[in-house]
């Protein structure tokens, strides 16, 4: 089975890592880390401001990275990706500027699912409590994904945003959102959080025909700090800015200002430089290993092996999501009744096992699931068979150790 482990020189300094949090942040492969500080050594300063060499140097990489990530997700142009410092920043600003453009007043209703993640959930509420609209939650069904029914019975005259993730960040299932996005009106605006599909390599915003699409560099090889808004050309242009200041400007008089440009109206302030330069290796290193297609064979061979692993487990254990390899990206999320999973992460924790113990940002899921929390183990292409084999072993003796 193919392993990119060496390609992460994490792994040099600590040998023994087992890192089953990629779903949280994902390890940084030296080609990203090399080129990113190669391009602070050699081309950084700050963009759209100096007349000089090294200004222009670091403009031409931030404009080529916004050119990669548009067509890594099949966008339409780089004036339609603006740059936030994550994805949870990237929807607050979307709901800012959609209470600011109008667009969601009194009486409106958001959809969202049971399955977001908070950022894909308090913002909107806050938005909602702003304007006096409403938010209401899809259900899911028994194999995890949406429940349609459900949908149907709640998407009434009233819906003005339907915002889903493209994966649960819990269940790791992939939504069947081209089967919903065929069913909304043109009045409704679809927001997608892409942020554990776009770590895939298998976002289409064209294919889910959304409206605005939001992800996070970090979960992707990139640095912290850097997120990605995707919006259509004709929304961003008409939607206003969620702030102000500087580079989003064109002209400022003592009677007003007017926004600059697509994309830069949207990008107020200095921004993440070196985080675009970091977007633009680790999407280059994203193909350089073949994409989509080998981090879903590497995905397939890992949790292949989990699920046969949690077949013959010999304590209770529940697996929240799909029990096959398809239809889902390799997160696997663990309740285990006999103990407290916070002892069990921080015992796992302490034989170098990196896992999430919790409700991972995700409560209405766990409400829904009535479960307190579960242990999260999400896979990257640096996992091998041998670390599914420990992590397992290590959970075995845990449970054992630790049963209330
Ligand atoms: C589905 C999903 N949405 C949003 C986020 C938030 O990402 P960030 O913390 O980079 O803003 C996460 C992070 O775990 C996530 O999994």
């Amino acid at each position: 089975m193919k392993n990119f482990r060496s390609d992460f020189p994490v792994f040099e300094t600590h040998p023994n890592l087992i890192y089953l949090d990629s779903t949280a942040s994902a390890l940084k492969p030296r080609i990203v880390i090399e080129e990113t500080s190669r391009f602070s050594v050699e081309s950084y300063a700050n963009i759209h401001r100096g007349a000089y060499p090294l200004s222009e140097a670091a403009e031409i990489v931030y404009d080529r990275s916004k050119k990669r990530v548009a067509n890594f997700i099949g966008a339409n142009s780089p004036a339609e990706i603006v740059y936030t410092y994550n994805a949870t920043y990237a929807l607050n600003y979307l709901a800012g500027s959609m209470r600011r453009s109008g667009w969601i007043g009194r009486g409106d209703k958001i959809l969202v699912s049971l399955a977001e993640h908070h950022a894909n959930v308090v913002p909107w509420q806050m938005l909602a409590e702003e304007v006096g609209a409403t938010v209401e939650f899809v259900r899911l069904d028994e194999s995890y994904d949406l429940d349609f029914a459900d949908f149907e019975r709640k998407y009434d005259d009233s819906v003005r945003v339907v915002a889903l993730a493209h994966v649960s960040n819990v269940t790791g299932k992939i939504f069947s959102l081209e089967r919903l996005s065929a069913m909304l009106r043109d009045d409704t605006y679809l927001v997608v959080d892409a942020s554990q599909s776009a770590p895939g390599a298998f976002l289409d915003v064209q294919m889910l025909d959304a409206d605005f699409a939001f992800f996070t560099g970090h979960k992707m090889f990139a640095e912290t700090g850097l997120g990605v808004l995707w919006g259509r050309e004709d929304l961003l242009r008409e939607m206003r800015p969620a702030f102000g200041w500087g580079g989003a400007i064109n002209w400022v008089s003592e009677d007003g200002y007017e926004s600059a440009g697509l994309p830069y109206r949207h990008e107020p302030g200095t921004p993440h430089i070196q985080g675009a330069a970091s977007i633009d290796s680790a999407i280059r290193y994203i193909e350089s290993i073949g994409g989509r297609e080998t981090i879903n064979e590497i995905k397939n061979g890992l949790v292949a092996h989990a699920l046969r692993r949690l077949e013959e487990f010999p304590h209770p254990i529940d697996l929240l999501g799909p029990r096959g390899v398809e239809g889902r990206v390799g997160i696997l999320s663990h309740s285990i009744p006999d103990v407290h999973i916070a002892d069990l992460a921080e015992y796992l924790g302490e034989r170098d096992i990196c896992v999430r113990a919790g409700l991972h940002c995700a409560e209405p899921l766990a409400r829904w699931r009535d479960v307190r929390g579960t242990v999260r183990a999400s896979l990257g292409i640096y996992n091998t068979i041998e670390d599914i084999d420990r992590f397992y072993d290590a959970m075995i003796d845990g449970i054992t150790a630790l049963r209330r």
